[in-house]
């Protein structure tokens, strides 16, 4: 995982000094807001939602409210896929979502597999300490599926899901992230993936999707939530001067299409991974962004299963910062409800009302960053705010815990194939191993430096 900004950039296009007057596309309004409430020439203060009003350049503003309803755009037809790819065509399911937050009314499917992570954790531990790491397990935790031969085990959780539910009456979501795009991590080494482009990429990848899709479609009576592809999109939209990254535009469009086609078919419901406050939240970086993710909500047929967008994917940033961190200076969107607050709306004026879930595994602690960019095994983070729907924005559908906490983001072995130098930054815990394997020092710090703390 890599979570890449283009900061120095952006540094020369954002004043020292908080101005009298707000920049195009700044905010400039809503509870809580305290600065410039004027905009530049040109833009116009523009109410978007109570907690938000943003200057928006005046041939923006809309003349009445942004729709709220998808376009009626039909779906491009699906590029076609390379001659080895599966001939299998997209699940003939017609599954309706119900309207509204997906979350509501559901509990969460715990992780097996976690949960054997953190208890077999806590056995090396004692005391008071040991009891609240073994609780962990028990805390809603997304399950990533990072290699194909890893699909098989969703067979396996969702009969497990759905017997618990036959059992106790109560409906289950299985949350997962879809996370195998041949080069992935195009800006970044540590999480480089199975698949490459050359090498048959694509089909590889649709055949991944395609067992992801079968298994789901065996088990209609499990909810299941999927984040999908971190890091990718917003990739597109800062790091396309990154060779590896404009090589691999069109395949990461392509497939990402495709997945949001044929898991829509099959009733998942979706957010793709945004980035976060200090990756896409700058304010040069929010138009094309809003753009790149319209678009694919519009490839990926319009569907009401594309309920919206992830944020914080395993970072660090707080979902509501008390003040500031000195290190995201000059960016007034500096935690993610400022982002998704100044995304949504530029998002709806493209069409795509779109919902949010933001990670918080791991925010519980901040202001322990030398950088906004540094995104490997942070050192001091602690668990961070618990899996609810009670989040305090209408935007914001749940707080969700994406990345496995103790799980590694990379290893600190610069040998190693996969070594990013952000693991050898002097605010990256060290020694680490290799990106998703148990880190057990650092699920130690997790545990202890929770706000709130972990229940024991
Ligand atoms: C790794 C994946 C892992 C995920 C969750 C990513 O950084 O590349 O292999 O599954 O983190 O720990």
């Amino acid at each position: 995982m890599a979570k890449f900004q283009s900061l120095l950039a952006l540094l020369a296009l954002v004043p020292v000094l908080v101005r009298a007057q707000q920049t195009v596309w700044g905010q400039c309004g809503g509870i809580g807001w305290t600065g410039a409430t004027t905009c530049a020439s040109g833009s116009v203060c523009t109410e978007q939602n109570a907690y938000y009003s943003q200057c928006l350049p005046s041939s923006a503003v809309p003349s009445s409210a942004p729709p709220t309803t998808a376009p009626t755009t039909a779906p491009p037809t699906k590029t076609s896929p390379t001659t080895t790819s599966p001939t299998n065509s997209a699940p003939s399911s017609t599954a309706t979502p119900a309207p509204g937050n997906p979350f509501t009314g559901f509990e969460w499917y715990l992780s097996p597999y976690y949960a054997s992570e953190v208890s077999a954790a806590a056995a090396q531990m004692t005391g008071s300490a040991a009891q609240q790491a073994a609780s962990v397990a028990n805390i809603p935790t997304f399950i990533w599926f990072d290699q194909v031969a890893k699909v098989p085990q969703l067979s396996t959780y969702l009969a497990d899901a759905s017997a618990q539910q036959t059992s106790t009456g109560q409906k289950l979501i299985v949350p997962i992230v879809v996370y195998d795009l041949p080069d992935r991590d195009c800006a970044a080494a540590a999480s480089n993936g199975e698949f490459t482009i050359q090498d048959n990429g694509q089909a590889n990848y649709e055949n991944y999707i395609d067992q992801i899709a079968a298994a789901v479609a065996q088990y209609p009576d499990v909810r299941v939530v999927a984040i999908i592809e971190p890091d990718s999109l917003a990739n597109l939209v800062t790091n396309l001067s990154v060779a590896e990254c404009s090589a691999a535009e069109t395949t990461y469009k392509t497939c990402i299409t495709y997945a949001l086609q044929q898991l829509a078919a099959v009733g998942v419901y979706m957010y793709m991974d945004a980035g976060h406050a200090g990756w896409l939240g700058w304010p040069a970086n929010l138009s094309p962004a809003a753009e790149l993710f319209a678009q694919m909500y519009v490839a990926g047929g319009s569907s009401p299963f594309i309920r919206g967008l992830a944020t914080n994917v395993a970072n660090y940033n707080a979902l509501v910062a008390a003040t500031p961190d000195p290190i995201t200076q000059g960016n007034p969107n500096y935690d993610e409800q400022l982002y998704i607050n100044a995304l949504a709306p530029m998002l709806q004026q493209q069409g795509f009302s779109a919902q949010f879930v933001v990670e918080q595994a791991r925010s519980g602690v901040q202001n322990i960053r030398q950088q906004w960019g540094d995104w490997c095994n942070v050192k001091g983070a602690g668990f961070g705010t618990q899996p609810t729907t009670n989040t305090g924005n209408s935007l914001i559908d749940a707080i969700v815990w994406v990345k496995p906490g103790g799980e590694s983001d990379g290893t600190s072995n610069t040998s190693a194939a996969r070594y990013d130098y952000h693991c050898g930054l002097s605010d990256a815990d060290q020694p680490s191993p290799e990106a998703g394997t148990w880190f057990q020092e650092y699920f130690q710090t997790l545990v202890s430096q929770a706000n709130p703390p972990i229940p024991a």
